[in-house]
């Protein structure tokens, strides 16, 4: 009885400390999101759990270890033990009861995370290798960085133009794929932001050679500042082909892959190509005119250039009218 009084003090201060270090404020980046907060109940009392389960097993063993060592000249057996019916009950049930508690507790909490807005605004994210756009149908923009409203929730109508990729904000808690696919693939993810500030997008889903790349930023400013912006960027879409075609080209995701100054990346710098002749994977050369960067935009596989491989997403430009394609053009042409 001294001794399960003494061991059990101890896996109480164990506990203790071990609670108040792992805490969500602790492990986790700054909650910014309202699915965020029962979320990081969850986790704290998942903190608090496997610390009390910690110490509960470290601290016995322990205990048993250094207070009933052998000492020295003790040369008997130990007491032999067989079987505890009462002991072992025990120790299913409580886990048992805890582990299916639990399973309630993330059901109501995903419910919780997944709550409709009736008033949130519609953002389409589509995601591709290795990029993302936002596109606010409501305003008719379309955007390379995702711009959200404090306090007001957002519904993001999630896609893929190639492989699958994840869209995971880690100050918002919540994530969700991207997928291929088309209408009936488009998966939702609500976001409530609360707190204004810069944070990144990070793709939590294997999907190529830049994966750890595909990152973009989200900004969550005042309703005054988002008026502000939508604003801006309706005024930004210039008169000027070749202004409009330098949008498109982070918008769209060229960016990626595609350099301006002629450095090497996953396709062909975009820097002194028209005009020139490239010479394409099965050996033959073609001239770098209107005709070839059209079809290469709108079917990427057609002609190879040599020492590429052909990863561009065969429907990158899908989502592009025929003037933003020549807009893209118009930039190419520029970039002497
Ligand atoms: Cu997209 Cu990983």
């Amino acid at each position: 009885m001294k001794h399960l009084i003494a061991a059990g003090f101890l896996v109480i201060v164990v506990t203790l400390a071990l609670g108040f270090v792992l805490t969500p404020a602790n492990l986790l980046p700054d909650q910014a999101s309202l699915q965020a907060r029962p979320i990081d109940q969850l986790f704290s009392f998942q903190f608090w759990a496997i610390s009390f389960l910690f110490s509960l097993i470290v601290v016995f063993m322990l205990y048993s270890m250094i207070v009933f060592r052998r000492r020295k000249g003790e040369t008997g057996d130990g007491v032999h033990m067989h079987g505890n019916t009462a002991l072992e009950v025990t120790w299913t049930l409580i886990p048992l009861g805890t582990v299916v508690g639990l399973a309630f507790w993330g059901a109501q909490i995903l419910g919780e995370t997944m709550r409709v807005d009736p008033t949130a605004s519609e953002i389409n994210v589509i995601a591709s290798q290795w990029s993302w756009r936002f596109e606010y149908p409501e305003e008719g923009i379309i955007s390379s960085e995702m711009v959200l409203p404090v306090n007001q929730q957002a519904l993001l109508l999630l896609s893929s133009q190639d492989v699958i990729h994840s869209f995971w904000v880690p100050e918002f808690r919540v994530k969700q794929d991207a997928l291929p696919g088309g209408e009936e693939m488009v998966r939702e993810l609500r976001i409530t932001p609360t707190d204004i500030g810069s944070y990144k997008i990070r793709c939590a889903e294997l999907c190529g050679r830049l994966h750890t790349e595909m990152l973009a930023d989200v900004r969550v400013v005042s309703q005054a500042d988002y008026n502000a912006w939508v604003e801006e960027q309706l005024n930004a879409v210039s008169d000027d082909p070749v202004e409009r075609g330098r949008k498109w080209y982070t918008d769209f995701g060229c960016s990626a892959c595609h350099s301006v100054d002629g450095s090497d990346m996953v396709g062909p710098t975009w820097l002194g190509t028209f005009g020139s002749m490239e010479n394409l994977d099965d050996g033959s050369t073609v001239p770098v005119d209107e005709a070839y960067l059209l079809e290469s935009i709108r079917n990427p596989g057609a002609k190879i250039v040599q020492g590429y491989q052909n990863v561009m997403p065969a429907n990158i430009a899908e989502g592009m009218t025929d003037e933003q394609v020549q807009d893209v053009i118009e930039y190419i042409k520029s970039l002497q």
